[in-house]
């Protein structure tokens, strides 16, 4: 049985991974600071696997921390997603996303090499192709972030290509994720966003449940079938699903170990697509408004998935239908997610 360090681990992605990973036999080692994300979420990944994962509370830039605890335990391998992730705040608070992201990574992967660590799994975003010149996207296209987060996104990628070059004993998955939505099929994990979502689906699933009253559409001037946005929506549970099988290829030595791979399902939904879906999963009427475009947005985003079928054999196996049922399924299971 292997022991994997997941960092963010009691966050969106992260807890839906914890999950995924027990499934396969994997013991983790959650380390998180709590800045997004509730410690009813462990109780809760115990309630659905029957297995409460090992928990620091502890930032990824606590250095000494990081060292007890990699003294204490026999990683074999590391999933991180520890990071902020608001695209508005990173432009508001540049310094805070870089030393949080690209710092608070370095730290981590310098304790990783003092310790041997040697498998790395990075969570990173198809933000980091900006505004692409065609979709779909494939990983070769260019890459030209358009905010912050975007970069600092990049950096850490650079980062972790720069450590494989240095020493190919490394073993580094990098995974652009698309837009991931949806929830544990048992309704006990969810997205738990703080304040006003700023992401779709969340928003969505407010409206319907009441906490919102209607849901503002940003743009429908696009050239898309209906004007509105489009972008590919991944269930999360799929997403954790590419995390264990990345885990999987990386423990067999005899392929190339620096692996950059799409996770997404391929297919583009507009907003308006969404809204359909999601009133027909739940039943309620989703009120919405036009609105002017959104500062940064782009037209249509969706992957090129043929590089994550060949490489690791995985493709997302979850439609919009249930990505839209588990969110409704969460949200109304937790209509004030993890508050009571
Ligand atoms: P999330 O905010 O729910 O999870 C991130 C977790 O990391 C949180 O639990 C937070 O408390 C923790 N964290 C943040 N900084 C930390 C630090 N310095 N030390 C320790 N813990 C820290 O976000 P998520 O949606 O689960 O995203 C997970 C990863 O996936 C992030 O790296 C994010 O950038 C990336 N990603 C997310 C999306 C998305 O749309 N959700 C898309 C692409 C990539
Ligand atoms: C989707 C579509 C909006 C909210 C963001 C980050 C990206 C990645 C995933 C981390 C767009 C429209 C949205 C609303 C709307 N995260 N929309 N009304 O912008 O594709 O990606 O999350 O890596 O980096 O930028 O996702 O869910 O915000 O928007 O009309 O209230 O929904 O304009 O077309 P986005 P999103």
């Amino acid at each position: 049985m292997k022991t994997i360090l997941v960092t963010g681990g009691l966050g969106y992605i992260g807890s839906h991974t914890v999950v995924e990973l027990i499934n396969a036999g994997y013991t983790s080692v959650i380390v998180d600071n709590l800045s997004n994300s509730s410690i009813k979420v462990l109780d809760r990944i115990e309630q659905i696997t029957g297995i409460r994962p090992i928990f620091y509370q502890c930032d990824i830039q606590d250095k000494q921390a990081l060292t007890d605890i990699l003294y204490k335990h026999q990683i074999d391998g590391v999933i991180h997603f520890a990071a902020l992730k608001a695209v508005g705040e990173s432009v508001q608070n540049p310094l805070e996303y870089y030393q949080n992201n690209v710092s608070g990574s370095i730290e981590l992967f310098r304790q990783l090499k003092n310790h041997n660590i040697k498998t790395i799994v990075f969570s990173s975003s198809a933000t980091v192709y900006g505004d692409p010149h065609k979709v779909p996207i494939k990983e070769d296209f260019p890459l030209k972030p358009t905010n912050p987060y975007g970069w600092s996104k990049l950096m850490i990628e650079q980062v972790l290509r720069d450590l494989y070059t240095s020493d190919n004993q490394f073993k580094v998955g990098i995974l652009r994720y698309f837009n991931p939505i949806g929830a544990h099929s048992s309704g006990l994990i969810g997205e738990d966003p703080q304040g006003i979502p700023n992401n779709l689906m969340p928003y969505i699933a407010q409206v319907a449940v009441g906490r919102r009253e209607y849901l503002s559409v940003f743009g429908n001037d696009y050239a898309t079938h209906d004007g509105t946005g489009i972008r590919d929506y991944i269930h999360v549970v799929d997403l954790a699903l590419g995390h264990v099988r990345t885990l999987e290829y990386l423990s067999n030595a005899s392929r190339d170990n620096l692996l950059t791979v799409n996770l997404g399902t391929g297919r583009g939904y507009s907003v308006l697509d969404v809204v359909q879906a999601f009133e027909k999963a739940s039943g309620k009427k989703i009120d919405y408004k036009f609105m002017p475009r959104r500062s940064g947005d782009i037209a249509a985003c969706y992957a090129d998935t043929n590089l994550a079928q060949q490489l690791l054999g995985w493709r997302a196996r979850f439609g919009i239908e249930e990505m839209c049922r588990d969110t409704w399924n969460w949200q109304t299971k937790n209509s004030n997610g993890y508050t009571n």
